[in-house]
């Protein structure tokens, strides 16, 4: 026991003078490799679980302490929970015996894959096999082909109360996506560590950045054919998994080993499988997906409602317009400046933004304000009142920084935190019935912590260095843990721009437990809040900055603080599709850029390229010039341009939201994962795709007006403008500013509607269906209907679209009648012209151009059959359309 509190100390001493050269982190080559010191443990005492699995003891081996306490007795359990899913846990089994301190998180917290009913070992697609020499080791095979997925072979188990590690092999040359979240390409290279440490970092390439997401897809290419798993870590402490040529270690220093293992083998299946585990995306609402502006820097009412008018000036159609922090009082959440922002003056621009059809999102920080008694704050006060803040040691109330000066910092497992929350949202909505909510700096994002970053206030700095107190006595060394995982902030320790380890929860949970689920739980509380009570069971629509691993529940997140530089606009595509994978679809980065100025071309570029996002927000920094579409004419007319075509897409987009939500499909979608028999499409991260019809090749450098697009050969590909097929497999596109090009994948059907000026006339606009016929002449297409904002509904639609044989058909299922007429149907790659059309077993006129079969149903001679829908039915019910 002495000597395990020896070496820790000694390890925090040495963190004292200067980490960086001295404590061990990945970027320390003197600090011993635990594979080297580490004994591993022995497996003993297998007991059979008849129809799920097997559990075990592991031993330790022998005596290690290299980067903490050993944990001498583990318990493992291997669960084959469905054909698909096997989880593996490995946790202590008797901390008394070893006198440590050690912290899990708790099953209500975040979900945990179950057995389903009808699981059966024998039948997974997955095999767990175990090995005890020379130490204890496991593989994951794939039963089909016996292609092992997962081994720890040659490296030992290490679990240490602040520190675990575990090692696999990857195959060289791997294709490995995920570990989020961090700005670099989309394809994991070989030699990089991702650090996983939710911080306030704007956006350094590489870092770690808001949130984690311990997930991780390997796409592997076998005789032509990709076959993908995945494997999910469901831990929460601060760790990192470095990636080798032919390895990946996965450090943490805390927790528990709880692994998924998913084994597609599709990455559509991976991705939604994972999603099974930690929840499927929450529905939105339609106006989600309109145009949002937001900037920092309205510095008044009057500059706010200018911006709202020149954009109507400019004909630009924004959906929801944004407050950053200028309107708060003295930057206090949920207050308005009197000043600056009096608010029956914007109230009045509220009801006008309403009324027309628009949609407002205010932000929220984490922080309060921490003011004296006489200042009247009822959010604080109350919040002391309830006791909802997080704690030092000694039960004070734990005082950071930031934008407002000192403050508190809410706590999401605080007993009366569900009540307080509430009223704040409420109180707030009921002054400014806002329509979402903007949740920044929930990291959390502190400015004043650790050392090196200077208080004057002084209980910020009264934090505790040792542990106080899980299970164990105070041998858990938070503030400096003996390994230090490679955090980007400044300072670089757990307690940068944060709260330090040592602050406190409810239940004397301790932060560095906790730290990574901060931005997770209050985008759930938030989501509860509305939906329960402020926004009257409408869907509630949050985007939050930090987030975790099933975050997308809850909310959907922005990038964070990007630059208005060319590389960031080139890094939406991977933070896009990364957060795919993560199960978050409502994602976007700030478009032409946050930091620093952007320029025309970058802007135009940009403004085009995240209308195919499925959150589409122009979002600027308080130095940063005004970057407003209209400030430019190109980008004015490339926004507008971009914005139409999105509004046509709307039904589509829509439907990928809600087939997110059913059942874990994505939005925007990797190449690869479209097209998996294509090895060379693994790791493109330069064009991707919206759902599985729509192909977007955007221009992603300065300069640049003829692009080389790949066209994945197993597909016909039309040109969305012209309506043409694309003869060559890959050639170069004119990309003049102020186009992107956009191309419909044969065998599609979409539904689009007439665009309006806000996404509640695009509602009202009359439809258009674009068949795009495959190479047998044949496409399919979905559409999902319903009131577009009700969590509960009480009448949805869903529609399939097929071709076959020459005739379109529609089957829909539900009762939600679309009072909206179909007034056309474009059906390209038609090759030869037809002699009839019949629509609804009627004769139509037609027109046949360039293989696009054109039937206009506004003119006069089938005007009786477009008239489809009244109160009982609407067009979807009857649709048939017949060439011949
Ligand atoms: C940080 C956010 O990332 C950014 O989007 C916002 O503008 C600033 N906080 C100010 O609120």
């Amino acid at each position: 026991m002495m000597m395990d509190g020896i070496v820790v100390a000694l390890f925090a001493g040495a963190a004292l003078g200067g980490w960086d050269s001295v404590v061990p982190t990945v970027k320390n080559s003197t600090a011993p490799d635990p594979q080297d010191v580490c004994h591993g443990y022995k497996a003993d005492n297998v007991v059979n679980v008849p129809g799920v699995g097997f559990t075990a003891t592991l031993d330790l081996a022998g005596r290690c302490n290299v980067y903490g306490v050993d944990i001498s007795q583990l318990g493992l359990s291997v669960q084959y929970q469905s054909k698909n899913r096997l989880s593996v846990s490995i946790i202590p089994t008797n901390l008394k015996q070893d006198n440590v301190s050690f912290y899990e998180i708790p099953d209500d917290e975040l979900p945990q894959g179950h057995v389903d009913v009808d699981a059966d070992p024998d039948e997974s697609d997955l095999v767990f096999e175990y090995s005890n020499e020379p130490s204890f080791w496991f593989k994951v095979a794939r039963r089909s082909t016996g292609d092992v997925l997962f081994s720890t072979e040659g490296a030992h188990l290490v679990f240490e109360n602040q520190f675990l590690e575990f090692k696999t092999q990857l195959p060289e040359g791997h294709n490995l996506f995920g570990l989020g979240e961090t700005i670099e390409d989309f394809k994991i290279r070989s030699g990089s560590t991702r650090t996983l440490y939710n911080a306030d970092i704007p956006d350094h390439v590489g870092a770690n950045l808001y949130g984690s997401h311990p997930f991780y897809m390997e796409d592997r290419y076998q005789s032509g054919k990709l076959q993908s798993h995945g494997v999910y870590l469901r831990n929460a402490h601060p760790q990192e998994v470095l990636i080798g040529e032919d390895s990946l270690t996965w450090r943490t220093i805390g927790g528990s080993i709880e692994l998924y293992f998913f084994s597609g083998p599709s990455p559509a299946e991976v991705i939604r499988q994972y999603q099974h585990v930690v929840g499927y995306p929450a529905m939105q609402q339609y106006w989600t997906l309109g145009f949002h502006h937001c900037r920092w820097g309205y510095a008044t009412v009057e500059e706010f409602e200018s911006v709202v008018d020149r954009y109507q000036q400019a004909g630009i159609p924004v959906e929801t317009f944004w407050s950053d922090l200028d309107y708060m009082d003295k930057r206090r959440d949920f207050t308005f400046d009197p000043e600056t922002y009096p608010l029956e003056k914007f109230q009045g621009l509220l009801n006008k933004l309403h009324s027309k059809g628009q949609h407002y999102v205010p932000l929220v920080d984490a922080a309060i304000n921490v003011v004296d008694e006489n200042v009247d704050y009822n959010t604080y006060h109350s919040g002391v009142h309830n006791n909802v803040f997080m704690k030092n040691s000694d039960d004070s109330v734990f005082v950071g920084e930031v934008w407002p000066g000192p403050c508190a910092f809410p706590d999401f497992l605080s007993f009366n935190i569900s009540h307080w929350w509430v009223n704040q949202l409420d109180n707030f909505h009921r002054i400014v019935p806002y329509d979402g909510i903007w949740l920044d700096m929930n990291e959390v994002s502190s400015f004043c912590t650790s050392e090196g970053q200077s208080c004057d206030h002084p209980s910020s700095t009264d934090h505790v260095l040792e542990d106080n107190g899980f299970s164990g006595p105070n041998i858990r060394n938070l503030e400096h843990p003996p390994y230090a995982i490679n955090n980007s902030v400044t300072p670089n320790v757990l307690g940068g721009r944060t709260m330090p380890p040592s602050a406190v929860h409810a239940n004397g949970v301790l932060e560095y437990d906790w730290h990574n689920l901060y931005g997770y739980d209050e985008a759930r509380a938030t989501y509860v809040a509305l939906v329960e009570q402020v926004m009257d069971l409408k869907r509630p629509f949050l985007i939050s900055r930090s987030t975790f691993a099933g975050s997308g529940k809850y909310t959907g997140h922005w990038g964070g603080d990007n630059h208005s530089k060319w590389p960031y606009l080139r890094y939406s595509i991977s933070q896009g599709l990364s957060f795919s994978m993560f199960g978050i679809p409502v994602f976007g980065t700030d478009t032409c850029g946050f930091l620093g100025d952007a320029d025309e071309e970058l802007c135009n570029r940009w403004s085009q390229l995240n209308a195919f996002f499925s959150f589409y927000r122009n979002h600027n920094d308080i130095q940063a010039s005004p970057q407003e579409y209209y400030i430019w004419p190109s980008v004015e007319e490339a926004a507008k341009k971009a914005i139409e075509i999105r509004y046509w897409l709307l039904p589509y987009m829509y439907t990928l939201l809600f087939n997110a939500n059913k059942r874990g499909d994505t939005f925007l979608r990797a190449l690869s994962w479209e097209f998996p028999a294509d090895e060379s499409l693994a790791g493109l991260d330069t064009q991707f795709m919206v759902g599985d019809s729509l192909m977007v090749a955007p221009v992603l450098d300065p300069g640049v007006t003829k692009l080389k697009v790949t066209f994945p050969e197993d597909a016909l590909w039309y040109d969305w403008y012209t309506d043409k097929l694309v003869k060559k497999p890959s050639k170069k596109v004119k990309a003049p500013l102020g186009h992107i090009p956009l191309y419909i994948r044969g065998g599609s059907i979409l539904p689009l509607q007439h665009p309006g000026s806000t996404t509640r006339e695009s509602r009202q606009g009359d439809w258009t269906l674009v068949v795009a016929l495959d190479g047998n002449s044949e496409a399919k297409g979905e559409l999902y209907l319903d009131d577009g904002e009700s969590l509960l509904q009480e009448k949805t639609s869903y529609t399939t679209f097929t071709v076959k044989d020459h005739i379109l058909t529609a089957k829909k299922s539900g009762n939600f009648i679309d009072p909206n007429h179909l007034s056309q149907i474009k059906i390209l790659g038609v090759k030869k012209s037809p002699k009839t059309v019949l629509f609804n077993s009627h004769n139509v006129d037609f027109d046949h151009k360039h293989h696009t079969l054109i039937v206009n149903l506004n003119s006069p001679s089938s005007s009786e059959q477009t008239v489809l829908s009244n109160q009982d039915t609407d067009w979807l019910d009857h649709l048939t359309l017949e060439w011949m």
